[in-house]
């Protein structure tokens, strides 16, 4: 796949951002670090990828995902891609959470910046964050060694995880549905309600679909291919379609928004009244030929 030369990131924004990183420690970083070793830890040899990931470019990122230069330069652009702050950001999904989960799984979870946090809030759960590419995986568990936490990182496809019924309490995906066709997000989102127990929860943070429905340009501005798809529809639909209940969007400053829902309790077990379903609100992402460019 070519990278093309003539979209607003690679002109302009591209070099704005290599200012913005320190290239060297990024090197550096990338030379201490074996990829094909650490990625095969985590290479499912029998995973197919789907099309929709494969035979895009994804803000310019040759191969997309699936190379070191891609998961190394992950969190030092994505750091300037969620204003006003990204812990703040991420830290939305946090405190949406109802209860004490006690099984938690982040889908798409990339470097696992989102996937560190939710073990840091509940250090009880078993977390496991999955996601289609194994180098972003590596760098995800080199973050996870690094802060003394347990998490199990698993290479897999997000619509289909392969995870038993009925085995979760909470099921997360940060800035994961931007980046796939919305026919997949919907696929996602039953792949959610599958895994989640009754009354279990499901948590969405990405781009704010309203934000982005008003500034046209800014959909424009990296090579995304899945981004006008999802800034047209609503989560909240989807989430709806799925079967969740009580489905709240709330917005994360005015470029995120994060989405609720919970499973339902079959009417012969339920105890307390359900939920309502209520409604509504970017994105980050990534990538140069070396180093990813967040989505935003
Ligand atoms: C923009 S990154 C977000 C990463 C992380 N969740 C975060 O908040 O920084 C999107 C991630 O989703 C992964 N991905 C895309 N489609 C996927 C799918 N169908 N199943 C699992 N992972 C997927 C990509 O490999 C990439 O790591």
């Amino acid at each position: 796949m070519a990278v093309r030369q003539d979209t607003i990131w690679e002109r302009f924004l591209k070099p704005v951002f290599r200012l913005l990183i320190d290239e060297e420690k990024l090197r550096q970083f990338h030379e201490s670090l074996d990829w094909e070793a650490e990625s095969d830890r985590f290479r499912r040899p029998d995973l197919i990828y789907p099309d929709y990931y494969i035979t895009q470019n994804f803000h310019g990122i040759k191969g997309g995902y699936l190379n070191s230069g891609a998961a190394i330069g992950y969190d030092p652009i994505t750091q300037y891609l969620l204003p006003p702050n990204e812990t703040w950001v991420r830290q939305s999904v946090i405190d949406g959470i109802q209860g004490t989960p006690r099984r938690i799984l982040d889908l798409g979870c990339g470097t696992g910046s989102t996937t560190v946090m939710l073990k840091q809030a509940f250090p009880q759960a078993e977390v496991i964050g999955l996601d289609l590419s194994p180098y972003m995986l590596a760098v995800a568990n080199y973050k996870a060694k690094t802060a003394g936490l347990e998490i199990q990182w698993c290479h897999g496809k997000a619509e289909e995880t392969g995870f038993a019924d009925e085995s979760f309490d909470l099921v997360t995906a940060s800035l994961l549905f931007h980046e796939t066709p919305p026919t997949i997000a919907k696929a996602i989102l039953r792949e959610c309600f599958r895994l989640l127990k009754a009354s279990g929860q499901v948590l969405i943070l990405d781009g704010n679909q309203k934000t982005l429905r008003q500034t046209p340009w800014f959909t424009e501005i990296f090579e995304e291919p899945y981004i006008k798809d999802y800034a047209a529809d609503s989560v909240d639909a989807w989430m709806g379609a799925a079967g969740f209940e009580a489905v709240q969007t709330h917005d994360v400053w005015w470029t995120n928004q994060v989405t609720q829902g919970l499973k339902p309790i079959p009417a012969n077990k339920s105890t307390v009244p359900t939920h309502p379903v209520s409604r509504s609100t970017t994105i980050d992402d990534f990538s140069s030929e070396g180093f990813p460019v967040p989505a935003f």
